[in-house]
């Protein structure tokens, strides 16, 4: 019989020798309470211990240093190898993310114009899923020329920290792209983020270590919870190629961390340094491209603020057969809100994907609109050259529309349309949109001393072919007529 039943219920509150006193059904209660949670807390003590024993503190077979092949890690760790492997999985599309990579030029014709004359405005694809990283990288329109930094694999394969300890890292970086194609063939993976013997998170790039130095922090002194984050912060953070023959480093890969870590901090480095990875053909401003400061962005988050890591939200534990272990399918984290969110917010699924949905849906609205007035900056300012200002002149111009364009770039190029960090996502777009109108007044002025009081005529760009058009005119030429 059940013990739930009210006959076996009313057995436990009799005796033969007469009914019980009142408070021992009570002292029974308790101690029925106190055993139930002995038993859970044994449970609990239990499962960490085989949790624990599944801790990497010894490996299986034993792992090269510089192993690069996922396979051969996998043969000891199946289940981190197994979700590992769906990161090639790229049907998958959300609101704003997911695996299947989205042509932002396609979708977007502002940004063949933003980026004109930069390898961003022929290809700019959304990112996918680690397993492609070195797929992906050899295929891009943008590497394309006869000599490629050699930095950009640096991100992309875990034959990176071999090839480094192999050819020493300046010598790494200073090579060329396409010289080192036959040996870096394995993508992201263990390598990247394990040490193959205990198994412990570490740091394989040294650009983080160096950018750590820089602001005067150790790395290894990170905690174990900010080396959730920072393993992934190796490759999703701002960085640009540095070259200064007299310290004989060639596309150096350095992050522009010294004066601190926002956008602003970013900026008046690469300011102090005068640093532009290109300079725009419509208005000639001096461009920095941001590229997905993604950590940089979450630290500004409330995420960040209360010590949730990115392999809390991306990498979060999963359970098969009663074992434990950390789910390796990187990806976007609104695919298994179960297991990624629901551990700390108690809201269902649905409210969950719309909170983050609504925040992203007006971020991206934002982003839209600092778009336009940055697109029209540009044009304002090509005009008042074709009108025949000098240089000298439109210098405060440009000097806006670069701190417009990094501004929304900072936001723009960092994935998750905003989530990361909404507040500092929406203040950044409003402060691109207000420079870049700044700019606007400015080329106005200009344009009005030269007699042009009337609006320029600006080109239609509603399409990426248009808008390339248009672009490619500024690159070859003076550019389409834009005087009234
Ligand atoms: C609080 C949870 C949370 C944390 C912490 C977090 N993320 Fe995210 N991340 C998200 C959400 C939600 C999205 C939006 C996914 C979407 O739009 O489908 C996202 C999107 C992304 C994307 C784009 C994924 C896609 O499919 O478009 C990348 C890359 C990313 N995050 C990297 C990071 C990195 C790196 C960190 C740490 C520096 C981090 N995230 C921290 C929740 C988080
Ligand atoms: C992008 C970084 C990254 C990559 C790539 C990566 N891991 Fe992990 N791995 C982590 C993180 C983060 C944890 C959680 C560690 C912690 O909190 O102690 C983890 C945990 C583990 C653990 C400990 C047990 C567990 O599941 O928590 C093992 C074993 C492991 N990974 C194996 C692998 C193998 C094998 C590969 C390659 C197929 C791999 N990892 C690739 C970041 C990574
Ligand atoms: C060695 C460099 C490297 C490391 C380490 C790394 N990433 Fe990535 N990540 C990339 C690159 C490169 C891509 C784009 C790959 C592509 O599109 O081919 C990417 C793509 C992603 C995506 C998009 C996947 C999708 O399905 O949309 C997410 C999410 C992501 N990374 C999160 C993380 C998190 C979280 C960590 C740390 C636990 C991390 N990454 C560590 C380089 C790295
Ligand atoms: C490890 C715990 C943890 C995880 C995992 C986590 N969050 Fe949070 N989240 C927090 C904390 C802590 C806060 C701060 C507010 C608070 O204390 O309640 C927060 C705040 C938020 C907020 C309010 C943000 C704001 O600025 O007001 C949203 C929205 C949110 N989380 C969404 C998510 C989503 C979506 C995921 C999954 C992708 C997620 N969180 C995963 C702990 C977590």
């Amino acid at each position: 019989m059940a013990s739930g039943t009210p006959e076996s219920k009313s057995k436990l509150f009799t005796s033969s020798a007469g009914p019980l006193p009142l408070w021992a059904g009570a002292a029974i209660l308790v101690s029925a309470a106190g055993a139930i949670l002995v038993l859970g807390l044994l449970a609990v003590s239990v499962m960490e211990r085989r949790w624990e024993a599944q801790r990497p503190t010894m490996v299986a077979t034993p792992i090269a240093q510089w192993e690069p092949d996922n396979a051969v890690w996998g043969q000891s760790y199946p289940r981190q190898y197994e979700s590992y492997l769906k990161t090639r999985i790229t049907d998958t599309r959300t609101k704003f993310g997911g695996a299947d990579p989205r042509d932002y030029l396609e979708e977007d014709s502002f940004q063949v114009i933003l980026f004109a004359g930069y390898g961003f405005s022929k290809e700019y694809l959304q990112a996918r899923g680690h397993y492609y990283a070195v797929q992906d990288v050899r295929e891009t329109a943008r590497i394309a020329t006869p000599f490629q930094a050699a930095t950009c694999w640096t991100c992309k394969s875990t034959d990176v920290p071999r090839m480094m300890d192999k050819m020493g890292v300046k010598e790494f970086y200073a090579a060329n792209f396409h010289d080192l194609t036959s040996e870096i063939t394995h993508p992201i993976g263990c390598q990247d983020c394990h040490d193959p013997n205990t198994l412990r998170l570490r740091i394989t790039r040294p650009a983080l270590r160096e950018a750590f130095a820089a602001m005067g922090r150790s790395i290894d002194e990170a905690s174990h919870q900010e080396m959730r984050s920072l393993v992934c912060t190796q490759c999703h953070a701002e960085y640009y190629f540095k070259t200064d023959e007299s310290a004989g480093l060639k596309n150096y890969l350095t992050f522009p961390w010294p004066k601190g870590t926002t956008a602003d901090d970013m900026l008046a480095y690469y300011d102090a340094i005068d640093f532009a990875d290109y300079v725009h053909p419509i208005s000639g401003a001096r461009i920095v491209k941001a590229q997905h400061p993604d950590y940089e962005l979450y630290r500004t988050g409330v995420h960040s603020f209360r010590d949730v890591s990115c392999a809390d939200c991306h990498m979060p534990y999963r359970t098969e057969g009663g074992v434990k272990f950390t789910d390796h399918h990187v990806q976007s984290p609104l695919l298994n809100i179960a297991n990624s969110c629901a551990v700390c917010h108690r809201w269902s699924e649905d409210e969950l994907r719309g909170r983050v949905e609504g925040i992203q849906t007006k971020v991206s609205e934002a982003m839209l609109q600092a778009e336009e007035a940055l697109v029209h900056a540009h044009f304002d300012i090509a005009a008042a050259v074709q009108a025949g200002t000098a240089d000298d002149d439109l210098r405060a111009a440009r000097a806006l529309v670069r701190g417009a364009q990094f501004r929304w770039d900072y936001v723009s190029a960092t994935n998750g349309m905003g989530f990361h960090s909404p507040q500092e996502s929406m203040r950044l777009l409003g402060e691109a949109a207000n420079l870049a109108q700044q700019a606007r007044v400015d080329a106005a002025r200009l344009l009005a001393r030269h007699g042009v009081t009337s609006a320029p005529r600006y080109p239609d760009v509603s399409t990426r072919q248009k808008a390339w058009d248009v672009a490619q005119s500024f690159v070859g030429g003076a550019g389409v007529k834009l005087l009234p």
